[in-house]
């Protein structure tokens, strides 16, 4: 099953897809780039409420499913992208925003250097709420200090599983990395992190064409 871990297809309720429309138009082009289940997951910050966020991630679900009519889209998961910041902990009922039916959290890290805060916040979910981190977009820290394996370093005890988006497998240095951690046995998943028709549009196409036959981590599979 081609899963996509990250996604910004539910309109209006961030930078993502702007009207139901849009949603659906980036729902259809994932199926057609072989996708079968999408999870839905919009920006959450430490400065929002989890029950605000729940309601309008309702509403823009119920929008995007009528705008969908009777049209087929792979199967829907919904989740959170969550940025780690200092505080994150402490905002309530944080752990609501897992992928549905697991203990997996989409946790992003801000584009800043690294620093032991955003090790701390993962250390106080977990003790708190038992979550188990999947961190977004890997490949978006290669200027943090020897990447990758200096960041596995930082964040494998927490028992991660690492996220990458399908277009770092574009330019070949990075494919070559990305493939040769595979084969060591990294636990990564990959994700569309599609935003908008025109400037982010789903490239899971890049994923069968150069992944395809790789055995990629389920992490709804029990
Ligand atoms: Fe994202």
């Amino acid at each position: 099953m081609t899963i996509d871990y990250h996604s910004h297809c539910l309109p209006g309720i961030d930078d993502g897809a702007k009207t139901p429309d849009e949603g659906v138009e980036l729902l259809k082009t994932l199926k057609s780039q072989g996708v079968d289940m999408v999870c839905l997951t919009p920006h959450f910050y430490a400065s929002m409420k989890v029950d605000d966020f729940l309601r309008r991630r309702d509403a823009a679900l119920e929008k995007l499913l009528a705008a969908a009519g009777g049209e087929e889209l792979p199967k829907l998961v919904l989740g959170a992208e969550i940025h780690i910041s200092y505080g994150l902990s402490e905002v309530k009922n944080l752990d609501k925003l897992t992928y549905e039916g697991t203990e997996r959290m989409l946790l992003e890290l801000p584009y800043e250097k690294f620093s032991h805060v955003f090790c701390d916040e993962i250390e106080s979910l977990i003790a708190k709420y038992d979550i188990k981190p999947v961190m977004a977009h890997v490949e978006r820290y290669t200027s943090w200090y020897d990447w990758p394996y200096g960041f596995l370093e930082k964040f494998d005890y927490y028992g991660t599983v690492y996220q990458f988006n399908v277009t770092s497998l574009a330019p070949l240095f990075l494919r070559r990395k990305i493939k040769s951690l595979f084969d060591e046995g990294l636990p990564a998943v990959f994700g569309s992190d599609t935003h908008s028709v025109k400037s982010r549009p789903p490239r899971f196409d890049l994923f069968e064409k150069h992944l395809g036959k790789y055995e990629i981590n389920n992490i709804f599979e029990k």
